[in-house]
């Protein structure tokens, strides 16, 4: 293991709209002391885990579902990623659904793994959905306007685990 001050963190997420990559961002900003290098799922096809100390990874939940990028990224990568210190957090509104969606989207032998799992709240950004994405929000949320609900003292809670 690395001494703290170049601690290696790969911070793998997923992002339709926006907000996990925004949670990235502030994950990154609360472990100033870690080497950190955030990667798209959907951008980046062959990630080699094996250069990182540790790793988060993190979606969002879209009509039930996590991106697929990020589903064949731990399809692909489980073994490594049982190999390694890891933090798994989750973007998403409905608050009751939360946890099933959680344990849905990420396998059972991760979850027990993960040094820290958070579900980090979410936000529904209006500006950034296409007509039928707006329709949906509408329709199941009962939202017609840009709302933020991210759960910041859990993203401080995943920084901290992973200091
Ligand atoms: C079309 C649409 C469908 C959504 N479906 C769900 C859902 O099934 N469950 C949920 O908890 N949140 C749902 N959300 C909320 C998203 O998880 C939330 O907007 C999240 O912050 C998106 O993060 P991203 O921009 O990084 O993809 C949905 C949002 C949109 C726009």
């Amino acid at each position: 293991m690395r001494n703290l001050s170049t601690m290696k963190t790969a911070i793998i997420y997923a992002s339709k709209h926006g907000t996990t990559q925004k949670v990235a961002n502030e994950l990154s900003t609360l472990l100033p002391q870690h080497d950190v290098t955030m990667l798209d799922a959907g951008k980046n096809h062959k990630i080699d885990l094996t250069t990182y100390d540790q790793i988060i990874v993190g979606g969002s939940i879209h009509a039930g579902m996590i991106q697929t990028s990020l589903q064949k990224f731990i399809e692909r990568n489980t073994t490594s990623l049982l190999q390694k210190p890891l933090g798994i957090f989750l973007c998403c509104m409905d608050e009751k659904e939360a946890m099933n969606q959680f344990e849905k989207a990420f396998p059972e032998i991760l979850r027990h793994h993960a040094k820290c799992c958070q579900c980090v709240g979410g936000e529904f950004l209006f500006e950034k959905m296409n007509f039928l994405e707006k329709l949906m929000t509408r329709k199941i949320a009962g939202v017609n306007e840009t709302v933020s609900k991210l759960r910041y003292e859990n993203i401080k809670a995943l920084a901290q685990s992973m200091t």
